[in-house]
């Protein structure tokens, strides 16, 4: 087979072959094909789509480039939450312990943030000692003795798209919904859970900015799960302001013990108690109520346990920022929006999040909100505070906010409903 003839196909519109799809797929893991032509495959596809044949196709080429993982070992079924990324998206912390406490097993293989969204795994090293990387066999034992591990996928996870995904990253190839659709199920499935809560954010802060691309990616998505036998739900969720008032790293590892201690925002109470009843409906486990493994304390026990687990220390002092700078509200009246981007880009640049892969992250950097959306605030009052390990960088995380909040004397907030749609 040739990459340019496989190209030619896409580039015009045509439907790519299953025989095309699999050598292209292994090829270019193999290093067979160049980087120049599997980007110039992507932007085909980009630009003309592929059908569900097509999608499910590549996606299990992607799985079978690497390992498939296997959980049969475990005595309770598997369930695992994806979400598509935002800002203050800290819900897997407390969601994995929750869901464990209520009785599945969540194998949940977590990423690093990129850009102006967060990501798991570097808001758990804010936790001193903690470990991302384990071995398979790790995972198990943690699995096997606190029932939820979250750590980084392996070099032999679905490799292809790990290539793939750094290559879309540096050729405006991102957005697509078959390549984001593939390259996240392509993953899960590898992954071996039992079944798959998809959590699609809408709105600024998020990669899908409006309800109906998110539904398309969601529907894309659970057709994907659907063909490979996997039990996949999807709900598209809230993204247009902040999730709770935590944005950054080991500011949101400290707002979600607050919501496993029983306390935290609300909002980032009802999408981990949603979120939970969906992974356990879909696993069919039932019994304990969510809601309740809060207030008893078992999802903390478990917490503690999987983080200690991971060579973390759940009693350590989170590392804070050197400076503090106080964003005051101009005027008196309703806060009516509170813009997630401008918010994640000022967490950012403050240090929470990375420009390329290999740069580190800041611990201690990010936002903290201390008004959400329909709350009524008084002239002077603390708006945001920003933390940094540098006040250099508080001048560009200021320009980010410049414009993203209002104020309004009477006003109400046009906002998403927390959960729009399932
Ligand atoms: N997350 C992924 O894992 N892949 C994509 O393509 C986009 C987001």
């Amino acid at each position: 087979m040739d990459a340019i003839d496989v190209i030619r196909s896409k580039r015009d519109g045509g439907t790519l072959t299953a025989d095309q799809i699999d050598w292209a797929v292994d090829a270019y893991t193999r290093g067979e094909i160049a980087e120049e032509q599997m980007a110039s495959l992507a932007m085909a596809i980009l630009l003309n789509g592929m059908t569900r044949a097509e999608v499910a196709r590549w996606t299990e080429a992607m799985i079978r480039s690497g390992e498939r993982m296997d959980w049969s070992a475990l005595d309770r079924p598997t369930t695992d939450k994806h979400s598509t990324g935002g800002v203050g998206d800290k819900i897997t912390l407390p969601l994995a312990p929750v869901v464990a406490a209520c009785g599945a097993a969540v194998p949940q293989l977590s990423g690093r943030g990129l850009g102006h969204t967060g990501g798991t795994l570097d808001k758990l090293e804010s936790i001193p000692g903690w470990r991302a990387s384990l071995s398979n066999a790790e995972m198990l034992d943690v699995l096997r003795s606190t029932g939820a591990v979250i750590c980084a996928a392996g070099s032999g996870l679905a490799p292809a798209d790990r290539k793939l995904y750094a290559l879309r990253d540096v050729t405006g190839t991102v957005e697509s919904i078959p390549l984001i659709a593939s390259s996240i199920m392509s993953k899960k499935i590898a992954e071996g859970t039992g079944a798959l809560v998809l959590d699609v954010k809408v709105g600024s802060g998020a990669f899908m900015k409006t309800p109906e691309t998110a539904r398309e990616l969601a529907e894309t998505m659970v057709a994907i799960g659907t063909d490979h036998g996997l039990r996949t739900v999807a709900l598209l969720t809230a993204m247009d302001r902040p999730l709770g008032n935590a944005v950054g790293n080991a500011v949101e590892v400290a707002e979600s013990v607050e919501v496993l201690a029983g306390g935290g925002p609300s909002d980032v109470v009802e999408l981990t108690l949603t979120l939970a009843r969906e992974m356990l409906a879909a696993a069919g486990v039932s019994g304990k109520d969510p809601a309740d493994a809060l207030k008893d304390g078992s999802a903390m026990d478990v917490w503690r346990r999987m983080i200690s687990a991971q060579g973390g220390d759940p009693d350590a002092a989170l590392p804070s920022a050197r400076e503090n700078h106080v964003v005051a509200a101009p005027s008196s009246g309703v806060l009516t929006r509170l813009d997630a981007y401008g918010v994640g880009v000022a967490a950012w640049r403050l240090g929470a999040g990375r420009a390329r892969k290999e740069d580190p992250v800041s611990f201690a950097a990010g936002v903290t909100c201390h008004a959400k959306p329909g709350d009524r605030v008084t002239a002077g009052q603390p708006l945001l505070t920003l933390h940094a390990d540098d006040e250099s960088r508080f001048a560009r995380a200021l320009e980010s906010l410049d414009g993203a909040f209002s104020i309004e004397e009477n006003g109400t907030p046009d906002l998403h409903p927390l959960i729009l749609d399932r």
